[in-house]
């Protein structure tokens, strides 16, 4: 369960401005195992509203798709009940660090923007992680591939541009985000072969809503990120504050757009790919 954002009420609104950034990325690295794409059984481990489910299983052989949130869940069995009742997929409710799943029991797995919701602390060894590694890796095949979908430190400086204005929180989510070096050296423990670290070329996570230079001053557009769960009231005020005068000014859009300017480079998410050894 996230220790910060409430997917419960989060769940009604999440499909409106979230979508499944990557997906080819993502699908590229599940290939990359010793099973034929057409015939994974893939674990969709924080599968939220199945949003990446839903992009694979056209590809895929099944899905098994498990989330902590009984909400988001919902959401997600409502939205591929067609897939479920052929099939195609099978929802679970349980935490990504004890899942009721057998050894080696699916041939891939992905983890998609669910790592940071973990409580750990990075200065221990960040052992919320690396334990949630070891399930993930214990669930899959060998032979199979492991998919992380998540921000590089870089990213969570230059890839969304109103983390400036909010600096405390920005600096809060960066805290909870392990950085790639340490993921990598999690995989490789357990003897996983690093695949590569991949960035969407374009796109953002949220879509359109992404753009709107006023989108700060509105709560819905907030409850979308769930950085701004992180935004204290006095920081929040600071950023609205600051977003009035830059439009009283006319000079919103053209500051937007400067914050915005590295995202190009940088790109908002990675994909990390590995691959368990065979024997
Ligand atoms: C940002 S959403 C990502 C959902 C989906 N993977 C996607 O990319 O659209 C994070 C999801 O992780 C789930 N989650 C957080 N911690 C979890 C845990 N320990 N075990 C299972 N699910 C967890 C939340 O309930 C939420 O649905």
């Amino acid at each position: 369960m996230s220790t910060y954002e409430n997917y419960t009420i989060r769940s009604a609104t999440y499909d409106d401005s979230r979508w499944a950034l990557g997906v080819e990325l993502v699908l590229g690295c599940l290939a990359s195992g010793s099973t034929p794409l057409h015939e994974l059984v893939v674990l969709d481990a924080g599968c939220g509203t199945g949003n990446y489910a839903a992009a694979v299983l056209p590809k895929v052989g099944r899905v098994v798709a498990i989330d902590a949130s009984p909400a988001m869940l919902d959401v997600a069995g409502r939205k591929l009940a067609a897939e479920r009742d052929a099939g195609g997929i099978r929802f679970a409710q349980a935490s990504i660090d004890d899942l009721p799943l057998p050894d080696a029991a699916v041939d891939a797995v992905m983890v998609n923007q669910v790592l940071h919701h973990l409580h750990d602390v990075p200065d221990a060894g960040w052992p919320a992680h690396r334990r949630v590694i070891a399930e993930l890796v214990r669930v899959l095949r060998p032979g199979g591939a492991l998919v992380i979908n998540t921000c590089s430190q870089v990213q969570l400086r230059e890839g969304y541009w109103y983390y400036s204005l909010i600096p405390r929180a920005a600096q809060a989510l960066r805290r909870r985000v392990a950085p790639l070096d340490v993921l990598e050296a999690f995989l490789t423990d357990h003897r996983l072969g690093l695949l590569g670290r991949f960035v969407p070329a374009d796109g953002v996570i949220q879509g359109e809503a992404y753009f709107d230079p006023r989108g700060p001053l509105h709560d819905d557009w907030r409850a979308a990120e769930s950085t701004w769960a992180l935004v204290d009231d006095e920081e929040l005020a600071a950023a609205q504050a600051e977003i009035v005068a830059l439009d009283d000014r006319g000079e919103l859009a053209a500051s937007v757009a400067a914050r915005d300017a590295r995202r190009r480079d940088v790109g908002q998410i990675t994909v990390l790919g590995a691959r368990r050894d065979a024997s």
